[in-house]
């Protein structure tokens, strides 16, 4: 018998880097995403479907069994923790970079710290590794904002070319880690439907390796 496979992605810069790769597998979209306001996408093969959901919500359905697999940032799956899930596959796609940053110029406080991120759990996680006391402020986004107004002394978010914190006169401070998207699998549906889950994860990391070795 031939189990239905669902994958969860994200609209946005994942959603595009991905379907390249997913079409690599033989798995294409018939809609298109941008125009329609459908949650639920049929593909070309009849035994897998897209969800396209929200990026953070992404390992929430693959560890509680409604989407099998799902593409997400190592960003945002270390916020979530990553119960339920294996990660079998670095998909090299969505590179940048998890960094602490404050106001150009100004040093961070030798006491506490106020934090303000959307990465609350890994914020702390991280601060405490340091051995530093942090207060962390919960944001949903535009954290440039919070040193500019004095609402923290820095911020935890995503790097890449730097543009953002520079046009906000910010500046990187420490590395936190560096970030790509992940494929991600249900633990029961990697044992259940793994007939179907195991081909797909060589294809894509097939193509992934082609490229890889394409950009050296
Ligand atoms: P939502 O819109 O649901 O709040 P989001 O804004 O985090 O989600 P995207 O901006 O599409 O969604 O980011 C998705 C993922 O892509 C992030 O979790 C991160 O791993 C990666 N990412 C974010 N910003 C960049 C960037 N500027 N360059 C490269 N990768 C990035
Ligand atoms: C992301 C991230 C940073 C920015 C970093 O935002 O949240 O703000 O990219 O990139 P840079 O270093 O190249 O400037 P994005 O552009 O995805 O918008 P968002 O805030 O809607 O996620």
């Amino acid at each position: 018998m031939t189990d239905s496979i669902t994958i969860a992605l994200s609209k946005g810069r994942i959603l595009e880097e991905t379907l390249p790769l997913l079409a690599e597998a033989g798995i294409e979209l018939v809609d298109d995403v941008k125009k329609s306001r459908k949650l639920v996408f049929p593909t070309t093969d009849p035994n897998v479907r897209i969800l396209i959901i929200r990026a953070t919500d992404v390992p929430t359905y693959v560890q509680y069994g409604a989407a099998d697999l799902g593409v997400t940032g190592k960003d945002v799956l270390m916020e979530h923790g990553g119960e339920g899930l294996y990660e079998p596959l670095d998909l090299n796609i969505s590179r940048c970079r998890l960094m602490t940053a404050g106001k150009k110029g100004e040093q961070p406080p030798t006491g506490r710290i106020r934090v303000a991120t959307k990465f609350v759990n890994l914020a702390r996680r991280y601060y405490a590794s340091q051995g530093r006391q942090a207060d962390i402020i919960k944001l949903y986004g535009a954290m440039e904002l919070a040193p500019i107004l004095d609402l923290a002394d820095e911020i935890v978010d995503i790097v890449d070319t730097g543009n953002t914190l520079k046009a906000n006169g910010l500046e990187p401070r420490e590395l936190i880690d560096y970030i790509s998207s992940r494929l991600v699998v249900n633990r029961a549906s990697m044992k259940m439907k793994h007939g179907q889950i195991n081909p797909i994860i060589e294809k894509m990391a097939v193509a992934v390796e082609r490229r890889r070795s394409a950009s050296e």
